[in-house]
């Protein structure tokens, strides 16, 4: 935990003060269901995000076994990923992807998800853990070169995030990724395992 920053900002929602030495990271488990529940339901949250808002316990419990057993029926592979808390509760999800699971020889990049409970947003959470695991990442996955991370250019808080955590912005996909219905312009950030601020 490299700071403890205390940040307050307004989100629409009730303003708190989150320490963010209470922020932890952790395996996500299927008895996280009802906390995984708050936000996977929630439009706001799921708007940029692959998943449709879920509207049955049963598609959270899919969502878990997902990332549990490593996207297993997706074309990506989960490398590495934990479960957000404050206080435990699971208020978000970061992950690490591979393109080419079968191929680690030739892949040295790892795409970066995350996601948080609108309630939390706002406070630096994002930010405070993004910057944790790419340091995390490139120490525990010693073959990473990049991360990289796709952001629609609508969703302009993420892309903040990654610009405040080192991440470079390299560019913008036009109509790259076809999501809810639209085809979306994405913006393409990496960090490199030398890049200054890591
Ligand atoms: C994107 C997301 C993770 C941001 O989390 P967060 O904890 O609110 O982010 P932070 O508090 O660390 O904010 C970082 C910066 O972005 C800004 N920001 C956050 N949300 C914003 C928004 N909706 N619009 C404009 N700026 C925003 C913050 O003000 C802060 O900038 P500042 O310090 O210069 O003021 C969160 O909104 C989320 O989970 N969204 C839904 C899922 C999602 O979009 N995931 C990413 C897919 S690529």
């Amino acid at each position: 935990m490299e700071e403890t920053s205390i940040s307050l900002k307004p989100c629409g929602i009730e303003e708190s003060i989150i320490d963010l030495s209470q922020i932890t990271l952790r395996p996500l488990h299927l008895s996280d269901l009802d906390d995984v529940m708050v936000w996977t339901t929630d439009e706001k949250v799921a708007k940029f995000c692959s998943w449709e808002t879920h509207t049955t316990k049963d598609d959270g419990i899919n969502y878990i076994e997902r990332k549990i057993n490593n996207n297993k029926n997706e074309n990506k592979k989960v490398l590495w990923c934990k479960a957000i808390c404050l206080n435990d509760h699971a208020i978000g999800f970061i992950s690490l992807s591979s393109r080419s699971p079968h191929d680690k020889s030739r892949n040295k990049s790892a795409e970066l998800g995350y996601v948080l409970g609108s309630k939390y947003w706002g406070r630096g959470i994002a930010t405070y853990v993004v910057k944790q695991v790419v340091k995390v990442a490139f120490s525990e996955l010693s073959y990473l070169e990049r991360i990289e991370a796709m952001v629609d250019v609508e969703n302009v808080g993420s892309q903040r995030v990654l610009e405040k955590a080192g991440f470079q912005k390299e560019g913008v996909l036009r109509k790259y990724v076809f999501l809810k219905g639209k085809s979306r312009d994405m913006v393409m950030f990496s960090v490199l395992v030398n890049d200054p601020k890591v």
